[in-house]
């Protein structure tokens, strides 16, 4: 069965972007593919972190994962850390990615950007990203757009592995949504919809309270004129809006066009608030039922442990083609 791993940061609130870009998917993958979805804790260390809200975040993240609709018993839910050939095999990588390569990372120039230090950790994110995916042999990673360049660093450094030791990782596809790959932020439709952003007006939290849906759809930024079309160049926030729509109600950009022809913006957004509140509804109450239950350790646990074993011979067999001398 073809492999399927993603990671999503325990660094914010989860947005309705993460949702869209990549939880809806891992979702539907897990069907058809043998899956393994982490919260990257080691990742989101390259920013400073709240050490007590990075681990309520981890466990809000997985606890997420599950009332998205992951079942355990069909995919792996891990936390990156409680595996440690992620670490091991990120640092492995660092030493085959080149400087040049990281440099031109655009998720590193705008986090470091007009910063006065900038972790070293965010520079070599990469690194550790190709060794989550290449630690399975992962075939497919759902992801936004945003993380499409990362990709093809994470295959660029799997091909050169394979030239100078031998071939065997698998050079991984991204897997990216045709409608909602880079949903937008509510307040300026040219930036993304980002769960680091100060103002919580600009995203919805995944567990936003029906009210506060509703609040800040009514007060999201839209474009001049009152057609609800699908034109990202010259509407950007209306199309955004319209993205979101079409996945929340199930249905195509055209059909949502058509469903408010002549009828401008107010109507459009007022409906658009009740199906996110309607997406997100049942995943709330699902996810304070997990919280309060307490059963998420015991999946995390029982998830790290199913993967451990794939994780570690990837990274035996690793360490014996670059010439480590193994333990006897
Ligand atoms: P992160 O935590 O920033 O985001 C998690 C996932 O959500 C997607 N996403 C979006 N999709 C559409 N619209 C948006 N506004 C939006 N915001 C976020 C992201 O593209 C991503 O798929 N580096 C990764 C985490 C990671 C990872 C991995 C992913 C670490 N190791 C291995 C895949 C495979 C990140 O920072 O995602």
């Amino acid at each position: 069965m073809p492999r399927v791993l993603s990671g999503i940061q325990p660094s914010g609130q989860l947005t309705l972007g993460n949702y869209i870009g990549a939880i809806q998917n891992f979702v539907k993958l897990q069907e058809t593919h043998e899956c393994y979805f982490m919260v990257v804790d080691l990742h989101a260390i390259t920013v400073p972190q709240d050490p007590a809200a990075l681990r309520e975040q981890t466990e809000a993240v997985a606890a997420l994962f599950i009332a998205s609709g992951i079942d355990p018993a069909k995919a792996s839910i891990f936390v990156q850390s409680h595996v440690t050939a992620h670490a091991e095999l990120g640092w492995l990588l660092t030493t085959l990615a080149y400087m040049g390569e990281l440099e031109r990372m655009t998720q590193f120039k705008d986090k470091s950007s007009g910063k006065d230090s900038v972790g070293a950790g965010l520079f070599v994110y990469p690194a550790l990203m190709a060794a989550d995916i290449l630690l399975y042999n992962a075939d497919l990673v759902p992801v936004g757009d945003d993380q499409k360049q990362h990709l093809e660093l994470t295959r660029d450094i799997a091909q050169r592995f394979n030239s100078r030791f031998g071939d065997y990782f698998t050079v991984p596809e991204p897997y990216i949504p045709k409608v909602g790959a880079r949903i937008m932020s509510l307040d300026d439709g040219t930036k993304k919809m980002s769960k680091s952003n100060p103002n919580p007006a600009s995203y919805i939290a995944l567990l936003d309270p029906p009210d506060v849906i509703r609040k800040k759809i009514s007060r999201a930024t839209t474009d001049s004129g009152r057609d609800v079309i699908f034109n990202p160049a010259e509407k950007p926030e209306v199309s955004n809006l319209m993205s979101i729509y079409a996945h929340c109600a199930g249905l195509t950009l055209d059909e949502v066009s058509a469903r408010y022809e002549g009828q401008g913006y107010g109507a459009f957004k007022k409906d658009l608030a009740e199906h996110v509140v309607a997406t997100l509804e049942p995943l709330q109450t699902k996810y304070h039922e997990i919280r309060s239950s307490g059963e998420i350790h015991a999946i995390l646990k029982q998830g790290a442990e199913q993967v451990s074993e794939v994780a570690n011979k990837t990274l035996l067999e690793v360490k014996e083609r670059m010439g480590f001398l193994l333990p006897r």
